[in-house]
């Protein structure tokens, strides 16, 4: 059979999905990830606590693999993420002078991105940045670094990242903002506000986790509008969950949500990948995130292909 990645390429896209490295050694796992992928992003692998988990002391074991994985296989490699508030180590929140702070996160960007070099094609800079009401985040520990640094912390990062490898396509990834909303339309407003001032921003991910009911009327057209500003966009962290157990109504709507999603972005010239977040219900986020929910990415337990497998290759 024609795999996804082949289907993508004939397309001139990309499709990918988030992979856990201690799992490329699995051979089912692997060997799906080789066969039909062709971008990969870490999971959990590039987050702040995993890659310097003490003040200057950086561990990209993990992370190399994946890195590694893809080279062997020919896949790009998207690079997530540099600046979140969520997944920091406790030293980071603990620094109390604004400087010093500043310092550090420039020193995370700088080393992390000059280690991969051009082992990684896409960075993710900043992750989440909005609040639902489509301004920065200021609310706790959601607001961390727009409430220490200021609204400059998000230009600034784009600028150290350029810097450390000036091939690197740079994104903001956000969710929420698929279709029509405040968080959508703060969002293109916090873009094009950067592309003003010259700030060294190429793309904007739109991370679409949804539901099986979640109708995506619109993508194609908030894509499109992004796209217009000279961006590239992408589908960066696709899952639809479903209230357990599956059945099959659930799984054939969950079918129409990830194709729906694949065809918006290849309705737009400047969607360059679809990527989703797991690939297998066996290694999925969401049961943990969201009790009594999964069955969310295309493949069951086993690997077998779901419904949501062939919306996908038939959308490509
Ligand atoms: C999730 C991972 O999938 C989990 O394993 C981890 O425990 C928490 O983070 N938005 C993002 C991703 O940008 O980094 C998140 O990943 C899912 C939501």
């Amino acid at each position: 059979a024609v795999s996804l990645r082949q289907l993508a390429a004939a397309a001139d896209v990309s499709v990918g999905s988030a992979v856990r490295a201690v799992r490329l050694d699995e051979p089912d796992y692997g060997h799906w990830v080789g066969e039909q992928l062709s971008t990969l992003t870490a999971e959990n692998e590039l987050k702040w606590d995993q890659v310097e988990p003490a003040q200057g002391q950086f561990t990209f074991t993990n992370a190399d693999k994946i890195v590694q994985f893809a080279l062997d296989h020919g896949q790009m490699v998207r690079g997530h993420t540099l600046v979140w508030h969520s997944a920091l180590p406790s030293w980071v929140g603990a620094i109390g002078d604004n400087t010093q702070l500043e310092a550090a996160l420039e020193n995370h960007i700088t080393s992390v991105v000059s280690h991969f070099g051009t082992g990684v094609d896409v960075w993710d800079v900043v992750n989440e940045p909005l609040d639902d009401n489509g301004y920065l985040r200021t609310s706790g520990t959601e607001g961390f670094w727009n409430n220490r640094l200021g609204a400059a912390y998000i230009a600034n990062s784009f600028h150290w990242a350029h810097a450390a490898n000036p091939s690197a396509r740079l994104y903001l990834n956000e969710y929420g903002i698929e279709s029509d909303s405040a968080k959508a339309r703060g969002l293109y407003e916090l873009v094009k506000g950067l592309l003003a001032q010259g700030v060294p921003i190429h793309g904007v991910g739109f991370q679409t986790h949804k539901l099986e009911t979640t109708r995506l009327s619109g993508l194609a057209d908030t894509l499109r509008r992004f796209a217009d500003l000279g961006l590239d966009v992408a589908i960066t962290e696709l899952d639809v969950r479903m209230l357990l157990p599956a059945d099959a109504d659930k799984l054939a709507r969950q079918a129409s949500v990830y194709g729906w999603a694949t065809a918006a972005c290849l309705a737009v010239p400047r969607c360059v990948s679809v990527t989703t977040w797991g690939f297998t219900d066996r290694y999925s986020w969401i049961p943990a995130a969201y009790p009594g929910w999964g069955a969310a990415t295309m493949t069951d337990a086993s690997y077998v292909e779901k419904p949501a497998y062939v919306a996908v290759q038939q959308a490509l």
